[in-house]
């Protein structure tokens, strides 16, 4: 049995994927009436909450592996490091980031937190170290339907941006036949560098209308996200990581999920394809890949 912890971008993919393999998997959730589809195509849901440790450890029960996603709050996800360890669970999978202690980005600094305590449990474990989610514009979907256009401090910083799916998969491939990925450091990424002009240049051509994007400042940048509902601490930590990668900070390719999955990693364009009618029509941004979740905010967005 495979436990998921949560169903967010990456978990209810991984889900997906692990049951079109038959694997047994069960997944986390705070509210299972958002993982109705998830139980349909055969998971496992277990109600609960990463800050209750004996939740945790109910749905840790028979459990070989873990794949460790959630927001990356140290007091949670070190919750489910304790709890695998006092089960003797395999294998944790872990999903993170650019990951640094003397990071600007309180989320970057939680991340090290989180993998300094997995080291020290002693359980065998994978990082998964992803660039930027092509999902995050997902957030701005009502936006660009409504203004054509959507802005960021990224200004004409490239990133590495890598589908979701794709981290999913890897996950996926790794939890099933952990062995041969004990105490490896995966750095995913898509298939090549992208600013937001690029972006804004296949959401044009896909809608058939012209989709502007704008440089905004940090402090214009924040300001918006805290306006469209997200939390203050959480708007501070994207607009910071959209500000460093107007530097650069984003700049990384790698060709680590084509050698793990055999196949090449997913592009905008493919992503965007499939966005296409949601976008259009200013849907929310819902982010299962999979299921009926009720629509998410911006709010719900985690990136780096
Ligand atoms: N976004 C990016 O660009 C990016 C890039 C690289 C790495 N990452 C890393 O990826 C991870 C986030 O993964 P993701 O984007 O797939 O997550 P996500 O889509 O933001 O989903 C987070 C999930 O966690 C659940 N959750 C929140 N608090 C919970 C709690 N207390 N107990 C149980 N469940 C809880 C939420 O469920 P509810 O429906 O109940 O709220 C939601 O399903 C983080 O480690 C982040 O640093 C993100």
């Amino acid at each position: 049995m495979i436990l998921v912890t949560t169903a967010g971008k990456v978990g209810s993919e991984t889900v997906r994927l692990l049951r079109e393999r038959d694997v047994p998997v069960r997944v986390l959730v705070r509210d299972p009436a958002k993982a109705a589809a998830l139980a349909e195509a055969g998971a496992e849901i277990a109600k609960g909450d990463l800050d209750v440790p004996a939740a945790i450890d109910d749905a840790m029960t028979g459990v070989s592996a873990v794949v460790l996603v959630s927001p990356a709050v140290p007091a949670q996800e070190l919750n489910v490091v304790a709890s695998a360890a006092r089960a003797g669970t395999g294998h944790v999978v872990k999903a993170t980031s650019k990951a640094s202690a003397d990071s600007p980005i309180a989320r970057r600094r939680w991340q090290v937190e989180i993998e300094a305590g997995l080291a020290a449990s002693g359980i065998p474990h994978t990082l998964l170290r992803s660039n930027a989610y092509m999902q995050n514009v997902l957030a701005l979907a009502r936006a660009i339907a409504k203004t054509s256009s959507f802005g960021s401090a990224a200004g004409k910083g490239r990133s590495g941006l890598v589908d979701a799916r794709d981290v999913a998969a890897v996950a996926a491939e790794i939890a099933a036949s952990p062995a041969a990925h004990a105490g490896q450091t995966y750095w995913l990424t898509g298939p090549g560098l992208i600013s937001n002009y690029d972006v804004a240049a296949v959401l044009s051509k896909l809608l058939g209308r012209t989709i502007t994007y704008r440089e905004l400042t940090f402090e214009q940048n924040q300001d918006a996200m805290i306006r469209a509902g997200v939390p203050e601490q959480i708007a501070e930590m994207n607009a910071q990581a959209f500000s460093l990668t107007a530097g650069g900070d984003a700049e990384w390719v790698t060709q680590d999920v084509q050698s793990l999955l055999g196949r090449p990693a997913r592009s905008l364009e493919q992503f965007h394809r499939r966005l296409r009618r949601r976008v259009l029509l200013g849907r929310a941004p819902d982010t299962q890949s999979v299921g009926r979740r009720a629509p998410r905010t911006a709010a719900a967005t985690t990136p780096t």
